[in-house]
Formats: C-alpha cells, sequence, structure tokens
C-alpha cells in the first residue's frame, strides 16, 4: 500500500508518501481500502513528535477515513454485521493516510444516510469528539447554553450543528469576521471575536454557559470557569493554550461546576466502540435529515499531505481538509 508516515519530527516537508506491505486483519479486525481520511490538528503535533501514536498503533498518520470494505478477520463475518464491499467510515487510532487501514470492526460505522464516500471522512472524528464529550460528558440538553471555542474548525464546525440540532443555544469563538458569519449560519447565535470581545461578558449577558467545549486549555481555564453557569460543565480537548493552568476551586464550587478533560485516540476499543455505535444511532439520522452537514474546506490527494497540513497551521480552512488517496 501506500502510506504517509513523519519519519523525522519537523514541519510538513517532515511528511514522507513511502511504500508499505498491505496490512492484514486479525481477529475481530477488517481491512478497508481506503476512499478518504482527514487532517486532525493531533496529526500536526504527531509530525512535529509531541503525539506518539498509542501502544499498538501504526506509525502511518490519519485518525478517521471512509472507504470499502476488503477483507475480513476472524470472526468478523460470523458476527454478521460486516461484510466484503460494505462502504464505511471509521475512527482509527492511526493508519488512515494510506491506500489501505486495518480498524477494529466496532469503530467502522455505516455511511450517514445522503452522504457520498468521499465526503463521510469529514465526520468520523468529529461526531465521536463532539458526542462523546458534549452529550456524554457534558450533558448538554435541549434549552441549554453551550459555547464552543475555535467554532469555524473541524470540531467547531460539527459542534456548532449538533448542538443547535439538540435544542440549545450556541455561542462560539472566531478569529475573522468571515468565519464568524460561517458560524452564525451553522446555528451560532452569537460567533465572538476571540481577539477584540470579551467571551465571558457575552456569556454572562446570556445567563451563562451549562457546557463549554474548549480547544484552548491553560490559556482560557480561568476564563471557562468564569463563563460557566451555575452547575455548568467545561470539557477540555485540545491544550492549543498549553497545558498547565490554575484553576480557583473557589470559582468552581460556589458554582457547583466541574471540569473534565478528555482524550479519544487512547481510549480502549470497547469504549470507542460503543461512541461509534451512539454516533450511528443517535448522530447519523441528524445528517440523513440535514439538520448536521458535513463541512469541507478543501479535498486533496494524499502526495499533497504537506500542503493539507499548512492549512490547518495557517487556520485558513473553515470545516475540514479530506485527502484522497487512490
Ligand atoms: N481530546 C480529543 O479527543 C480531541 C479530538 C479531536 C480534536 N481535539 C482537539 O480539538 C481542537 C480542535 O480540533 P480541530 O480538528 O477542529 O482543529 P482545527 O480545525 O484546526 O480548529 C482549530 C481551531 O482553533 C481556533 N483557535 C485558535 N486560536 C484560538 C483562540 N485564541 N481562541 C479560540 N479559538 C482559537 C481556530 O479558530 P480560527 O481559525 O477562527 O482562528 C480554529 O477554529 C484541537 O485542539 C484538537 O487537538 C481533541
Amino acid at each position: 500500500m501506500r502510506a504517509v508516515i513523519a519519519p523525522e519530527p519537523g514541519g510538513p516537508e517532515a511528511l514522507v508518501l513511502t511504500e508499505r506491505p498491505d496490512p492484514e486483519p486479525g481477529p475481530g479486525e477488517v481491512l478497508v481500502e481506503v476512499a478518504a481520511t482527514a487532517v486532525n490538528r493531533a496529526d500536526l503535533l504527531q509530525r512535529r513528535g509531541f503525539y506518539p501514536p498509542p501502544p499498538g498503533a501504526s506509525d502511518v498518520l490519519g485518525l478517521e477515513c471512509s472507504g470499502t470494505v476488503a477483507a475480513l478477520g476472524e470472526g468478523v463475518a460470523e458476527a454478521g454485521r460486516w461484510a466484503v464491499g460494505d462502504e464505511v467510515c471509521a475512527l482509527l487510532a492511526g493508519g488512515g493516510y494510506a491506500t489501505h487501514v486495518v480498524v477494529p470492526a466496532g469503530q467502522l460505522m455505516p455511511l450517514p444516510p445522503g452522504v457520498d464516500l468521499v465526503t463521510a471522512a469529514a465526520l468520523p472524528e468529529v461526531a465521536c469528539t463532539v458526542w462523546s464529550n458534549v452529550v456524554t460528558v457534558g450533558g448538554l440538553a435541549s434549552g441549554d447554553t453551550f459555547l464552543v471555542h475555535g467554532g469555524a474548525g473541524g470540531i467547531g464546525t460539527f459542534a456548532i450543528q449538533l448542538a443547535s440540532a439538540l435544542g440549545a443555544r450556541v455561542f462560539t469563538t472566531a478569529g475573522s469576521a468571515e468565519k464568524r458569519a460561517f458560524c452564525e449560519e451553522l446555528g451560532a447565535e452569537r460567533a465572538i471575536d476571540y481577539r477584540e470581545e470579551d467571551f465571558v461578558a457575552v456569556l454572562r449577558e446570556a445567563g451563562g454557559a451549562d457546557v463549554v467545549l474548549d480547544n484552548m486549555g491553560a490559556k482560557y481555564l480561568a476564563r471557562n470557569v468564569d463563563a460557566l453557569a451555575t452547575e455548568g460543565r467545561l470539557v477540555v480537548i485540545g491544550m492549543q493554550g498549553g497545558a498547565k493552568g490554575e484553576l480557583d476551586l473557589g470559582r468552581l464550587l460556589t458554582k457547583r461546576a466541574s471540569v473534565h478533560a478528555t482524550s479519544l485516540r487512547a481510549r480502549p476499543v470497547e469504549e470507542k466502540t460503543a461512541i461509534c455505535a451512539a454516533v450511528a444511532d443517535h448522530v447519523w439520522p441528524l445528517v440523513g435529515s440535514g439538520a448536521v452537514r458535513p463541512i469541507v474546506h478543501a479535498t486533496l490527494p494524499l502526495d499533497r499531505a504537506a500542503e493539507a497540513h499548512g492549512l490547518l497551521e495557517e487556520s485558513s480552512h473553515s470545516g475540514k481538509v479530506l485527502l484522497t488517496p487512490q
């Protein structure tokens, strides 16, 4: 197969397209012929040497894909869920930037209704991350107030739409007027200019956030806690603003609020299986109805992976950047 790796840490030019033997599915695994994969911010960190694959995962980059089932490992046919030729999308621990990838059968999902095979690669990572953090951990319910930072990014564009579809009031932050307008088109009541405006003041005026989904970590920790409503939940999924901050427990306990932090990639297969099943059951119908749609900024061939990483690094994108290996 052809695959993209980062043998030495570095900038986008450190990515190398190489040849590898085709992987073989082990017990409970499936071989997928990849139609498309998508670039995640974690891939940029992995390329720079800061985010090694979890033990046992492929060193090939890529945390999600869409494609066609090409072979079944032991026990998968017997389970009766997947067959050779099925069109699927998948959450991966690695290996998506390739023509073929092996994935635990539980991490496969059917294509959401009405989404074509290539575009489906835009959904697994954002759908699983947003569902598991905003709904399962954060407990977002209809009528709640929700703040997601970085509303124009891959996670943000999905989170705005999902939270709106679930009946929440949605607030977000974005860096440019164009991106803020796009976030409001997607369903945000108000997109806040994170360079010029105080998101805490905006959220306070709205009564506080019941759930905050945060990509900034340390830099926003104190202000995110300030933006929470009584019994609000802050869920940190990114550390773009650093890992070590100061948490004022006094502020937290008077609000009876909570702070959570999670990472999807290193979770056990059983947990990812449960998340994928919940996404297929609860999120795919919203995609099918048009309430939530995949947002694709650009689709590039796999040999232009460096250019795709550049788009995320400059933050010139809105939504997802896809790579097609065929
Ligand atoms: N823990 C997990 O399991 C998990 C899973 C998936 C993703 N993540 C994390 O989630 C985050 C978003 O991922 P992604 O794929 O959506 O990446 P992305 O598309 O590159 O989005 C990153 C976003 O960060 C925003 N941003 C930059 N500086 C900001 C600031 N000071 N205040 C508010 N927003 C700011 C950017 O907004 P502008 O473009 O408007 O400047 C951009 O929308 C990343 O940190 C990623 O590592 C975590």
